[in-house]
Formats: structure tokens, C-alpha cells, sequence
């Protein structure tokens, strides 16, 4: 029953916005009249004649995922001391002076032995050094989502000085390494081994993917 209702409110809207696309005087729903007879039945339109496709520039600025094996990472290099004094000007504020202060996020920590205690404790803070599997995707994530009041605002110059100030405090690269596209997927995460894949998988399985069983 709702279902059905639902549908014809689908069909109605469709049949406003098409009215309208075509340059119809707008009416206001409650005075709106039933078509004169002759009139064809009124059917959801092939377009709503709004929007337009969107070109290859605007794609292409979207399309800035970088994968874990270093695939999409753009040209650009930096060493930790560069990423210092932008991380203290565009992150400190919320991440902490040394990235371990909050009042956000805890960035940096690692754990005795590096072990993977999350699933009995979960206190335990996740930090880049004791959680995150790749360093690939430490850079996308800055470049997409942080700094979190004005994402998308940092070039990727900048995103690498900070991937390479946050892996440095999280001793995870020397203090005179040189982060760029063909070192960043090299280095080696402490939680590199603590995820497997979802046995449920990817496509053709159970869930929409293929399963190893
Ligand atoms: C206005 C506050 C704010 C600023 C400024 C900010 N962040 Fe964040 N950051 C957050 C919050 C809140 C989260 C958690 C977001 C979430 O869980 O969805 C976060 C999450 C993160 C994470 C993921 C942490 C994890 O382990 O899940 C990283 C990495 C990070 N920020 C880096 C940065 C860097 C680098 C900068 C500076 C360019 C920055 N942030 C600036 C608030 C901020």
C-alpha cells in the first residue's frame, strides 16, 4: 500500500518537473487541474532537462584516489623537517603539538612490540603507527579529508611534507628520508600483516563478491 503510493507521488513530481522544464507557468500543487482529456497521459520524462554531463576536468578532480600499492600517487617529493612547520600551522590545533595531544584524533603512537592488542582492548588508541596498514593511504586521506575544516585546500607538495612529518613521529622513516611515489608505498607499516581479506569478497561472492571457499 505505501509502496503504491510512493510511486504515484514518483510519477506526479515527474510529471511537475517536465511542465515546468518546458517553460510552463509554475502552479502551485493545490490549484493544479486534472488534463483536459485529449491531453496524452502524463508519464515520467526520458530527462527532467536539469544538470549536464560532467566533463573530464571536473572527473579528473575527483578521481584522486590513491590505492595501497601506491597506484594514483601524483608527482612530488618531501622530507619529514618540510611537513613540520605546515602540520604545526594546519594541524597542531586539533591533532596536538606532537600528534599525541588531541583534542582529535591521536596520530601518533606505537605499542610495545609493535603488538595488535584492538579487538580484546578497545580502549587502545589507533594511531597511524600502530593501525594503519599502508602508508599510501595516509596520503590519500590527508589529501581528500583533512585539514577537517577546509578538506581539499593542501596541494600534494603539501600533503607529502605531511605524510612525511606523521611517519617520521610515528618512527616509521628516518628523520632525512625522502617520501615521493616510488618510496611511499616501500614503507613498511607495523600493522602491515594484521588484515586479511574478507573471505566474503569482491565480486561474484555471497555478498556481491567471489569467495576463496
Ligand atoms: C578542525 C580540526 C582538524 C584539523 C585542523 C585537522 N584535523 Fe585531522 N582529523 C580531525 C578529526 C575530527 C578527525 C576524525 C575524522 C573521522 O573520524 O571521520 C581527523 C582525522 C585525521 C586522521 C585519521 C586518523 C585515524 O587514525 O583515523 C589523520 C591522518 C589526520 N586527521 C591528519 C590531519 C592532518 C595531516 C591535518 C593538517 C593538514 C589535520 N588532520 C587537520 C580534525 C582535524
Amino acid at each position: 500500500m505505501r509502496w503504491r503510493a510512493a510511486t504515484r507521488f514518483a510519477v506526479y513530481a515527474g510529471g511537475c518537473l517536465f511542465v515546468i522544464g518546458a517553460g510552463a507557468p509554475l502552479r502551485p500543487a493545490a490549484q493544479s487541474q486534472p488534463p483536459p482529456a485529449s491531453a496524452p497521459e502524463a508519464t515520467e520524462p526520458a530527462s527532467f532537462g536539469i544538470g549536464r554531463p560532467a566533463t573530464s576536468a571536473e572527473i579528473a578532480a575527483w578521481d584522486i584516489d590513491v590505492r595501497p600499492d601506491g597506484t594514483g600517487l601524483p608527482p612530488g617529493r618531501a622530507t619529514p623537517a618540510e611537513g613540520a612547520p605546515l602540520y604545526a600551522a594546519r594541524c597542531a590545533a586539533c591533532h596536538g603539538r606532537t600528534g599525541r595531544e588531541g583534542p582529535n584524533d591521536i596520530l601518533v603512537g606505537r605499542l610495545p612490540g609493535d603488538g595488535f592488542p584492538f579487538g580484546r582492548d578497545p580502549r587502545i588508541r589507533k594511531t597511524i603507527g600502530n593501525y594503519w596498514p599502508y602508508a599510501t593511504t595516509l596520503f590519500d586521506y590527508v589529501r581528500r579529508a583533512m585539514p577537517l575544516d577546509d578538506p581539499g585546500s593542501l596541494t600534494d607538495d603539501e600533503v607529502y611534507r605531511l605524510t612525511a612529518y606523521l611517519l617520521f613521529l610515528n618512527q616509521l622513516i628516518p628523520a632525512d628520508a625522502v617520501i615521493d611515489a616510488a618510496s611511499l608505498p616501500g614503507v613498511m607499516m607495523p600493522a602491515r600483516d594484521r588484515f586479511v581479506p574478507d573471505p566474503r569478497g569482491g565480486p561474484g561472492g555471497s555478498l556481491g563478491g567471489s569467495s576463496p571457499r
